[in-house]
C-alpha cells in the first residue's frame, strides 16, 4: 500500500504533490509527508494522520519549490507516527517506499554496526541509509538507488532525492505500481493514474526491475543493471474530472451512482445486438481444450469470482472452482495445461493475486484476467485482459468495479458458450438483449436512494446484520455484509440461507436485523421459508425482492424491489441497493466513508 508522488518542473511542485496525495490518500492515510529541494537543501514537512494534517503544517512553515517527492502512508512496519512517516531522510539523501523490505533487520544490524543512526522504526530507513552511503561514496543518485535495490529482498516503488543533484528524481520499481507522467518540460511520478491527471494525461507505465531518472522534461529509464530501457508512452482516456467528486459527498457514492454509465461502457463494442453475438477482440485461446477453470481474487473481487462459478458451469459446462488468492498460492491446487484460470482485480496490483497468477503461470495453466486499470501488474502477467470500464475507482469501498466485474464475468461465460456450442444462438441473443437493459434498471433502483436512505436511519443503531441469499445472489449476500463492515463497522455475516438452520440461526432475536435476497428465481419458494424462520425468532427483515412480489412483504419488516431481469444478471441489481444501504448507514453512524479505518484501497502486500 502507501501512495508516492514525485514532481520536477516549473510548476510548485509542493501544490503538485499535495494534490497528488489527495488522488492517492486511497492507498494508506495514516501519515503523510514531503520533501523539496530548495536551494540550501532538501525541507521535509511530515505529519501524522490525514493529508489534511499535513496541509495544515504547510500552511504554519510554507514551503515551496520546483522539485520534490510525497507519500501517503498505510503502515506496515512501525506504527503511525511523525518519526515514521515518509519521507526518510539521511545525510542529503530522502526516500521515499511503498512496499515491503522482506531483509530489513538484517541489513538494519549491519548498517548499525557501522554507526547507522536510526530515526525510525520502518524498514524503509534502510533505503535512505544504503542510497545515501552509496552517493558519499561518490556514486550519480541512479547509481546509488541501483546498488540499493540490489541488496534488498522484497517489493518496492520507491523515489529518491539527492541534494547533490537538485533538479532531478530517481525511481524504482519491483511488484509495486509506478506511473511516470510526461509534461512539456516537467514530469510528475506516482503511484496511480488519478493523481498524474492535473499534469499530463501521456504516461508511461513502468515495469519491474525498471529505474526511472526524471528531471524537468527528461525521462531516463534503465534496468537495475544500467542498460537503457524503451518503454511506450500511453495515452489515459481518463478525465481529471472523473478523479473528482463532482459534487457527490464521497466517492463511494458518486461510483454507486455512475453504474448504469460503468456497466453500459463494460459490455460497449463486446456485443452485437442484432446478430446476438458476443465480440473480444484479440481473444485467441483454445476453448475446446480447457477441462477446468479457476477464478481466483480477493475481497470484492472474490464475490464477483463466486457468482462466476454459477454463470460459467450453466452457459459453458466447464466445471469452475473459485479461491481465495491468498490461499490458492499456499496450497497445491490441482492446476495444469488444460485449466484456464481468470484472475479478477479491480486494481490489478493485488500482491495476492499477482503472486497466484504466477503460481499458476508455473503450473502450466492459461490464464486471463478482468482488470479496470489499464496497464497495471495483472494486465501485464496474464495472457488476455478483459478490461472494465468502470473508471477511477477511489472509494476504498469497491461498487462499481464490483457490478463491472460481474458483467464482465456474464459476457465472458457468453462467449465462451457461443465458441463452444453450449449456448444455442436464439438464447445468446435473449441473454445479450437481457444485459444491455441492465443500466437503465440500475437507474430505478438507485431513483430509490432516499428511500434506502430512509432505510438506514431506522437500522444504523444495530450492532450486527446477517445477510442471506441462495444461488447465485449467495455471494451478494457476503458482498451486502462486507460493504456494511468496512465502512460502518457493524458486524454483519453472509450466510448461503440454507444454511441458516444449521448454526447461524441461533443468533436470531429482535437485535439482529437480516437483510434477506429473494428476486423470483428457483430459489424463491426457499427463501421465503427462510424469511418465517427469522420472523419467527423476532429477527426484523429488509427483504430485496422483484418487483411486483406479493409475498414476500408478509414476512419482510421492510421491501426494496429491483425490476426483473435473467436470474444471472440479478446480482447486478441485487447488489445496487444494498451498496445504498451500507453507504447511508455509515453515514448515519458518522463513520469515515471515504477512508475507513485501517483500511486502504489497494492492497500491494502480502
Ligand atoms: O484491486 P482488487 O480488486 O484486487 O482488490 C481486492 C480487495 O482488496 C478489494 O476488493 C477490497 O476487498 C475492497 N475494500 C472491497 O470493498
Amino acid at each position: 500500500m502507501c501512495g508516492i508522488v514525485g514532481y520536477t518542473g516549473s510548476r510548485d511542485a509542493v501544490d503538485v504533490l499535495l494534490s497528488g496525495l489527495q488522488k492517492l490518500e486511497y492507498r494508506g492515510y495514516d501519515s503523510a509527508g514531503i520533501a523539496v529541494m530548495k536551494d540550501a537543501g532538501i525541507e521535509l514537512r511530515r505529519s501524522v494522520g490525514k493529508l489534511n494534517n499535513l496541509t495544515m503544517e504547510i500552511l504554519k512553515r510554507p514551503l515551496s519549490a520546483h522539485t520534490g517527492i510525497g507519500h501517503t502512508r498505510w503502515a506496515t512496519h512501525g506504527r503511525p507516527s511523525e518519526q515514521n512517516a515518509h519521507p526518510h531522510m539521511e545525510g542529503g539523501v530522502a526516500v521515499v517506499h511503498n512496499g515491503i523490505i522482506e531483509n530489513y533487520l538484517v541489513l538494519k544490524d549491519e548498517l548499525k554496526a557501522s554507526g547507522a543512526v536510526f530515526k525510525s522504526e520502518t524498514d524503509t530507513e534502510i533505503l535512505s541509509h544504503l542510497i545515501q552511503r552509496a552517493t558519499a561514496e561518490g556514486l550519480c543518485l541512479a547509481d546509488a538507488v541501483r546498488s540499493a535495490v540490489k541488496r534488498i529482498k522484497g517489493t518496492f516503488a520507491l523515489l529518491a532525492l539527492s541534494e547533490k543533484e537538485p533538479g532531478t528524481i530517481i525511481g524504482a520499481r519491483l511488484e509495486c505500481p509506478m506511473i511516470v507522467g510526461v509534461g512539456e518540460n516537467e514530469t510528475i511520478i506516482s503511484s496511480d493514474i488519478p493523481a498524474i491527471l492535473d499534469v499530463t494525461r501521456k504516461a508511461i507505465f513502468l515495469h519491474d526491475g525498471d529505474i526511472v531518472s526524471i528531471t524537468g522534461g527528461e525521462v531516463e529509464i534503465t534496468d537495475f543493471e544500467g542498460h537503457a530501457v524503451d518503454r511506450k508512452e500511453t495515452n489515459i482516456n481518463w478525465s481529471p474530472v472523473m478523479a473528482e467528486k463532482g459534487g457527490y459527498r464521497h466517492f463511494m457514492l458518486k461510483e454507486i451512482f455512475e453504474q448504469p454509465r460503468a456497466v453500459t461502457d463494460t459490455f460497449r463494442g463486446q456485443v452485437l445486438e442484432e446478430k446476438g453475438e458476443v465480440f473480444f477482440d484479440g481473444f485467441d485461446i483454445d476453448l475446446s481444450s480447457v477441462k477446468r477453470i479457476y477464478i481466483i481474487a480477493c475481497g470484492t473481487s472474490w464475490h464477483a469470482a463466486l457468482t462466476g462459478k454459477y454463470i460459467f458451469e450453466d452457459f459453458c459446462s466447464i466445471p469452475t472452482e473459485v479461491d481465495l488468492a491468498s490461499e490458492f498460492r499456499y496450497r497445491n491446487p490441482l492446476v495444469g495445461e488444460s485449466t484456464l484460470v481468470i484472475a479478477i482485480s479491480q486494481s490489478g496490483e493485488t500482491a495476492d493475486t499477482l503472486a497466484a497468477v504466477k503460481e499458476a503461470k508455473r503450473k502450466g495453466a492459461t490464464v486471463i484476467s478482468i482488470c479496470n486499470v489499464m496497464e497495471s501488474s495483472l494486465t501485464r502477467e496474464t495472457d488476455w485482459t478483459f478490461m472494465t470500464h468502470a473508471g477511477p475507482e477511489i472509494g476504498v469501498a469497491s461498487t462499481k468495479a464490483f457490478t463491472t466485474q460481474l458483467t464482465a464475468l456474464y459476457l465472458l461465460a457468453l462467449y465462451f458458450g457461443q465458441t463452444l456450442g453450449t449456448l444455442d444462438a436464439g438464447r445468446i441473443k435473449e441473454l445479450i438483449q437481457e444485459l444491455i437493459k441492465i443500466p437503465k434498471k440500475i437507474e430505478t433502483i438507485l431513483d430509490s436512494a432516499d428511500y434506502i436512505e430512509a432505510l438506514a436511519r431506522r437500522y444504523f443503531h444495530y450492532r450486527d446484520f446477517i445477510y442471506i441469499g441462495r444461488g447465485i445472489n449467495f455471494p451478494i449476500a457476503l458482498e451486502g455484509a462486507l460493504k456494511l463492515k468496512e465502512i460502518s463497522y457493524i458486524h454483519a455475516e453472509g450466510y448461503a440461507a440454507g444454511e441458516m438452520k444449521h448454526g447461524p440461526i441461533a443468533l436470531i432475536d429482535e437485535e439482529m436485523p437480516v437483510v434477506a435476497i429473494a428476486p423470483r428465481d428457483a430459489t424463491y419458494p426457499k427463501m421465503l421459508g427462510n424469511m418465517e424462520e427469522v420472523h419467527a425468532r423476532l429477527g426484523s427483515i429488509i427483504a430485496v425482492v422483484s418487483e411486483g412480489d406479493t409475498e414476500a412483504s408478509t414476512r419482510a419488516d421492510d421491501l426494496i424491489t429491483i425490476p426483473v431481469t435473467s436470474v444471472y444478471l440479478t446480482p447486478i441489481l441485487v447488489t445496487v441497493p444494498l451498496q445504498v444501504l451500507a453507504y447511508h448507514i455509515a453515514v448515519q453512524k458518522g463513520t469515515d466513508v471515504a477512508q475507513p479505518r485501517n483500511l486502504a484501497k489497494s492492497v500491494t502486500v502480502e
